[in-house]
Order: C-alpha cells, then sequence, then structure tokens
C-alpha cells in the first residue's frame, strides 16, 4: 500500500512528561513568597524559558519523516498508472543479474524496466501537501529529459523533475539518492509523476523507490563530491579497487593542473572484489591528482587506492580457475578488438580495445601487447589513452616504410596508428562525432604521440569507424577502408597518413564493423593476387583493385561458422608473407575473474577455389607448436561405437589432428566429444555438426570430404574450442568453459564403425 501521511506535529514522545514536570515545579514557584525562594523563582523562571524555547526547536527538528511511497506492499495503491510501462504493480526481483543485492534499499520498486523497451506510460501520485523542506528519493535509469524522468507538481506547475543517470558514458541499474529543496513550496498542494515516455531508445527506463519528505537532504547526508588525492608518483601501477556492480565513478586523473585521464570506474566501497591499475610510468618523479566526483561518504575508495610496484593480486596472474593458458587475454579489465596488428623488427604488435579500470566494456582505450612468436604476449603500458576527442575505438597500425608521414628520426621507421575517437562516449568528450585520428610511435611502437592536428578524417556519418589502413605498392598510396553505417563502407587514399580523399563506397552484406583489407595470393600462386575486404565477422568479398576501385568477384561470403569470432583483424607489415588474422572471440564471458573477453588464436589465412567459389581457409598460425608437449599417434585404426581410445586424455589443453575415412564408413557421425562439446561429422546429411552444451548452441556446415576424408583440428584450452575441418574450410570458434566434473574426451563412432586414417594428439603447454 502507497501511504500519503499528513504532518503530525507534536506527537514527539519524548515532549510531554518533561512539560508537565517543568510545569507543576512553575506552579510552586507561582505560589511561593520567601526571599531564597524569589531568587530561585526567578532563576528558575529563567531556566525554564529556555528549555521551552530549546525543547520547541528540538521538536520542530525532530518532525517525522512523511513517507510518499516505498512501493514495498505489492500494489500501487492509490497511485494511478496510464499506459503500459509500470505494469500493474511494483517491480521485484527484474532488474538485470549484474545488481548486487545490498544496492535496493527495499526489495520493491516502480520501474519500467521489466515492461520492455516500447512501453511508455506515467504512475501518477494522489495529492499531498509539501509539509517538509525536501523530498528525497530513490532513483535510475535513463538520463532522458522530459521522457524518462520524475516530476513534482505544484498547483499544476512543473516544479522539479530528475532522471536517472544512464547515458553513452554510465551504465548502471543503481538506484541513487536526489533531493529537491522543496521549502519554498510548504503548505501546497502538489503530486509526483513518474514517467516512461519513450519507446525507441533500448535500456531506456527510470525506476523510483523510497520517496519521502523529511527536514533533511538525503542526497547531501549521502555522497560528498570532487574528493580529490594526490599521489607522489615513485612506482609503477596506481591499485585501483573495483567491485562489479558498484556504482560507476568518474574518476579524473591530471598533472600540471592538466587532465590527462578520465575513466568511469566501479569503485568499491569498501572490500573489492579485485584491483585494477594504472600504469602511471609515465608520470614517475611527478605527482598526479585524482579526482573522484561523487562518492558514498563512507567509501574507503580513493583512500586505499596505493601507488606500488606491483598490483594487488598478481600473485595470483595467469594462474586464476579461468585464465585461458594460450588464448590472449589482459592482466587486468576488460578487451574486445583486436587493433592495430602490425609486424616490425621481429616484433608483432597487438593493441586491443580495452579497459583498463573495469571487468565491463568501457573507457576505450588501446591496449598493447607484444610477441616475437604470436604465441608468448608481454603486456606493456596502453598506447592510447581516451582524450577530449573520445575515447579510443578501433583502428589499424602500419610501418612507414617510406617516411611518407616525415617522422622518421633515426633509421627506425616510424609507425602509424590510424584510429576512432569516438567523440560523446566520455564527458570530457561530450556532444562531439565519431572522427579518424592518427598517432605515430618513432620508438618501434613503445610509446605513442597523437597527431596534433586530430583528426585526419571529420566526421562522415553516423558512428563511422574502425579504419584499416594498407600501403597500395603498384598505386603507391596508403588506402584506408572505413565502416561507415549499416552495411556500408568507404575507401580513402592518401600520400602520407595524414589528408584522406574517399575513392568508393562499399556495400558488404551481413556484415557490419571493423573493415580490413588487404591482397592476397589465389591458390598460392603469387601472379593471381585478389584484394579481399573482409568485415567484423569474417564476411569477404574477393576482386580486383586498380587503385581507385574495388570490383568483388564475389558475393559477400562467410569466412567462420562459430559462435564466438568477431571483429577479425589481420597483420600488416609481415615478412614472411602469410597473412595472420586475429579475432575477438566475442560472447565469451569470465564472471569472477579480474579479467573479461579473450583473442583467438592467431590463424593463418589463405584464399582457394572450391567447387563452391573462392573461400577464405584458416588454419591456426603454425607456431602452435610452440607449445606442444607430449604426443600421442595412431594410425589406420577402425573405432567401433563405445570403444573411447582416449580415456587417458584429462587435461585442459590439447591440440588435436583427425583424419577419418569418411566415404567409406559405416558409421552414421563420427568425431569427438570434447569434456561434453561435440564436434560430428555426419555422413548421410554430410555436414560437420558443433554443439555446445552449456546453452545448445549449434553450428552445423555442409563439408565435401576431400578425396574421401574429413580431417578435424582442434585447439583446447580451458575456456574455448577452436576447431578447423579440411585444412580451414569452416573454422569455428566457440567460447567454452567445461564443467569441471566433465574433463574427458572421446572419439565418437554412432551407428557403425569408422576408420580413423591418422590421429596426433598433442598436450599443450601453458603460454604463460
Ligand atoms: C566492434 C566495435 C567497433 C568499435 C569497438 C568499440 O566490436 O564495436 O566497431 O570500434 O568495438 O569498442
Amino acid at each position: 500500500m502507497v501511504r500519503v501521511v499528513s504532518t503530525d506535529r507534536g506527537e514527539n514522545g519524548l515532549g510531554l512528561n518533561y512539560f508537565q514536570i517543568v510545569w507543576s515545579v512553575l506552579v510552586f514557584f507561582l505560589n511561593a513568597s520567601n526571599e531564597t525562594i524569589i531568587a530561585m523563582k526567578n532563576a528558575y523562571l529563567k531556566f525554564a524559558v529556555l528549555t521551552v524555547i530549546a525543547l520547541c526547536s528540538l521538536m520542530c527538528s525532530k518532525q517525522k519523516d512523511l513517507t510518499i511511497a516505498d512501493f514495498n506492499t505489492g500494489s500501487y495503491g492509490d497511485w494511478k498508472t496510464e499506459g503500459n510501462a509500470f505494469g500493474k504493480s511494483p517491480s521485484s526481483g527484474v532488474l538485470p543479474v549484474n545488481i548486487a543485492a545490498e544496492h535496493f534499499a527495499s526489495d520493491q520498486m516502480a520501474s519500467s524496466y521489466q515492461w520492455g523497451d516500447s512501453s511508455m506510460g506515467k504512475l501518477i501520485s494522489p495529492e499531498f501537501d509539501i509539509a517538509r523542506r525536501y523530498i528525497n528519493f530513490q532513483i535510475g535509469g535513463s538520463r532522458m529529459p522530459d521522457k524518462t524522468c520524475i516530476n513534482l507538481i505544484v498547483e499544476g506547475k512543473l516544479e522539479f523533475s530528475a532522471t536517472g543517470v544512464n547515458d553513452n558514458v554510465i551504465r548502471t541499474n543503481q538506484l541513487e539518492w536526489v533531493s529537491w529543496d522543496v521549502s519554498r513550496l510548504k503548505g501546497k498542494k502538489a503530486m509526483i509523476e513518474v514517467v516512461d515516455m519513450d519507446s525507441t531508445r533500448k535500456d531506456a527506463f527510470i525506476s523510483v523507490d523510497n520517496i519521502y519528505q523529511g527536514d533533511k537532504n538525503k542526497e547531501d547526508e549521502t555522497y560528498i563530491y570532487n574528493q580529490e588525492r594526490r599521489f607522489t608518483i615513485n612506482d609503477r601501477y596506481l591499485n585501483i579497487p573495483v567491485k562489479q556492480g558498484a556504482y560507476p565513478q568518474l574518476m579524473r586523473v591530471s598533472a600540471n593542473g592538466n587532465t590527462v585521464m578520465e575513466f568511469v570506474v566501479e569503485l568499491a566501497e569498501s572490500t573489492p572484489d579485485y584491483w585494477m591499475f594504472l600504469d602511471v610510468n609515465e608520470f614517475k618523479g611527478k605527482e598526479i591528482k585524482v579526482t573522484i566526483y561523487k562518492m558514498i561518504r563512507e567509501s574507503t575508495g580513493l583512500k586505499s587506492m596505493i601507488v606500488d610496484s606491483t598490483v594487488k593480486g598478481f600473485e595470483n596472474l595467469y594462474q586464476e580457475k579461468n585464465r585461458p593458458l594460450f588464448h590472449f587475454t589482459s592482466r587486468r579489465g576488460w578487451h574486445n578488438d583486436p587493433n592495430g596488428l602490425v609486424f616490425y623488427e621481429g616484433t608483432y604488435h597487438m593493441f586491443y580495445q580495452h579497459n583498463p579500470l573495469g571487468w565491463p566494456w568501457g573507457n576505450m582505450t588501446w591496449g598493447h601487447a607484444i610477441s616475437t612468436d604470436l604465441v608468448h604476449w608481454k603486456e606493456l603500458a596502453p598506447a592510447l589513452y581516451p582524450d577530449s576527442l573520445g575515447t579510443m575505438f578501433s583502428g589499424s597500425a602500419v610501418v612507414d616504410w617510406n617516411n611518407t608521414a616525415q617522422y622518421q628520426q633515426g633509421i627506425d621507421k616510424t609507425l602509424v596508428a590510424l584510429y576512432t575517437a569516438a567523440g560523446g562516449t566520455s564527458s570530457w568528450s561530450a556532444g562531439k562525432p565519431f572522427t579518424q585520428c592518427m598517432a605515430y610511435s618513432t620508438d618501434k611502437g613503445l610509446t605513442w604521440i597523437k597527431y596534433n592536428q586530430n583528426p585526419v578524417l571529420p566526421h562522415v556519418m553516423a558512428e563511422n569507424r574502425d579504419p584499416k589502413v594498407v600501403w597500395d605498392e603498384s598505386g603507391r598510396q596508403w588506402i584506408m577502408a572505413l565502416y561507415l553505417d549499416k552495411n556500408m563502407y568507404a575507401l580513402y587514399s592518401s600520400a602520407d597518413l595524414k589528408t584522406w580523399r574517399e575513392i568508393q563506397r562499399i556495400n558488404l552484406d551481413n556484415v557490419a564493423e571493423c573493415p580490413d583489407f588487404f591482397q592476397i595470393a589465389l591458390d598460392g600462386n603469387d601472379a593471381r593476387k585478389k584484394w579481399v575486404l573482409t568485415g567484423a565477422n569474417g564476411h569477404f568479398m574477393a576482386g580486383t583493385f586498380d587503385g581507385k576501385q574495388f570490383k568483388p568477384e564475389t558475393k559477400s561470403t562467410p569466412s567462420e561458422w562459430g559462435k564466438n569470432y568477431y571483429a577479425v583483424q589481420s597483420f600488416s607489415d609481415m615478412k614472411d608473407g602469410r597473412r595472420i588474422q586475429v579475432g575477438w572471440m566475442a560472447g565469451s564471458e569470465f564472471r569472477g575473474m579480474p579479467f573479461n573477453q579473450q583473442m583467438s588464436f592467431p590463424r593463418e589465412l589463405t584464399l582457394k577455389t572450391t567447387q563452391d567459389g573462392i573461400r577464405l581457409f584458416a588454419v591456426p598460425a603454425r607456431e602452435i607448436v610452440l607449445l606442444h608437449g607430449d604426443k600421442k599417434s595412431w594410425q589406420e585404426t577402425v573405432i567401433k561405437p563405445g570403444n573411447n581410445i582416449l580415456d587417458p586424455f584429462q587435461d585442459d589443453l590439447y591440440h588435436i589432428i583427425a583424419e577419418f575415412s569418411a566415404d567409406r564408413s559405416a558409421a552414421q557421425q563420427f568425431g569427438f566429444n570434447i569434456h561434453g562439446f561435440h564436434i560430428l561429422y555426419n555422413n548421410k546429411t554430410g555436414t560437420i555438426k558443433a554443439v555446445r552444451p552449456t546453452d545448445n548452441a549449434v553450428s552445423e556446415v555442409k563439408v565435401k570430404p576431400k578425396q574421401g576424408r574429413i580431417r578435424m583440428e582442434i585447439l583446447l584450452d580451458k575456456t574455448s574450442v577452436e576447431i578447423f575441418i579440411n585444412d580451414g574450410e569452416v573454422p569455428m570458434a566457440f567460447y567454452y568453459i567445461a564443467d569441471e566434473a566433465n574433463k574427458k574426451l572421446a572419439l565418437v563412432s554412432e551407428g557403425g564403425e569408422v576408420k580413423l586414417n591418422s590421429l596426433d594428439i598433442f598436450e599443450l603447454k601453458s603460454a604463460w
């Protein structure tokens, strides 16, 4: 039930008895005449008057809070609903799972969340008297003034309005206190309306709870603003306590009075889930100031930050329960797309979309890792941090062999990166569009300088992004492929990496984001090279490019059939002629870990003519052999149903290469059961089917046997299965965390025997 309580002065239980005593003593003195008693009487009178004044003010300030609504009784009571945004009754337990229970002041609230993005409507209170100084309430949801808001209407006039804080920058489902100072409206009649009039935006909602009148400002009591701490940097890491689901705070780092970094961080208010870090090496010997825009007063988040030579929890680094052991993950925080993949002087550089301070996506920064063999990676300090133009979205890097950008200093070539500054995705870049920017490195990719006249390509349309640059030798020019919008891409050309001219627009069906554009030999024949344009999900078109126009000779064609492979990009400037691609294994999730997401194992791409046309093939980069441990092999073995020769294999990491006779086989289906994950070839349907048991995700693809054989190559890590059928004709990447109780490998033959021509199983070592 919703209560609207009226003023109830004088019910203060403290007051009455005390008054009775003071009154009886007063009556006694008024009747007295003796001189001493008269003196006592005067003193007492003074005391009594003061007491009465003190008591009155105490009573006035002790007025009870008046509940307007706490939505805790299962119904909206005498509040009225209009439309369908708030359902028929208050919500409970319907908000997304990542909210910690302690963040709900109560178990029910008025919310438009559970009724979907398209629902619209209002929730309107009965009329009440404004009888206290403040109206306090908790609110969460979208920052959409007039659309998702709570309004105070007094005598028909809108006096106050508030929204949640969710926008492009902050995303939270938590409620926070807001207080309106309504003292000037005291005594007037008012009503409150909670509004969700947005049906378009995804995740547009409002939640409201615990509305009451009181004489105290709950918002000021709860939060403090702009708290600062100064740190003298004498070590590498600023340790920052983080709790998943904690209220996302704006954290600003400044040096010499200038903002140098700004992030949103789920700062732990007390005990953290884990410690994230900022690599503050570049400020060694200097002072930095950290400002937290808003914190609850009791929060120890800022107080407990510490500069140290290590990161709390690193004693357990790479030993974490669900840490992949040969797939790249960031030591801490989120990552998505591989960016700026480039090879220079024996070193592979992999930059990546990174949230250095959080488990979820956000604060896009270019993380940086290097390797000399594509297998062992060393993480360096991030290369590009968000700035006033935006957070750092995806892009690419090249070696400027001919010094076209004119930054070369010594003999080392300059590395140049093109990236998207995603304006409007941080409060620092509010109101700005997505533009393409440039940065360069004159120290072999170790440190990066942003071009001082960024952007190099102004906003074209929508959220245009993800520039991929390639040198076109025949045209002696740089070409940039850029994602524009929907499934539209564009090509630009440049002589110096700074001035870009659009040359073509291209539609790539069934794809968006992250283009890659490169030349590759068809069927291994260097005299027959093709240009290939790929999009984020690996779909490609192959064709010719004359320096002015790309002419596709194929339709947009898939090149990957798993459930977790996205934002693909290939290395630039490889010296050995290989085209090595890495994908983000999107859809992975590492709950409880201090990191989140994983990269695919690097793949070597080839372009081949098949009976079905030109196809992009992918196999694991040959460097996987660097991790090979013990090997077991079988030749010419017949597998009978139920006869599992792989019983002894109970580890987490394997590289499996098997070749089965498909056409002579009597078996209906054959293949593997790997920790519960099925990879089966069906002789009757001619399809390969991968089934992930944790969510029953299925990928099924037609594959023709080659010379009567089906070849399966499998990479098994702790958190993934990558499958390559028939020398990479059908690659499939899957995120997969097996049940602890099911760490078995089995060769499967159903409905008959199958002949195994050969099988090699390598144990794999951890790359860390
Ligand atoms: C692809 C993508 C890119 C964008 C980046 C942002 O996963 O959406 O288009 O640049 O991620 O992190």
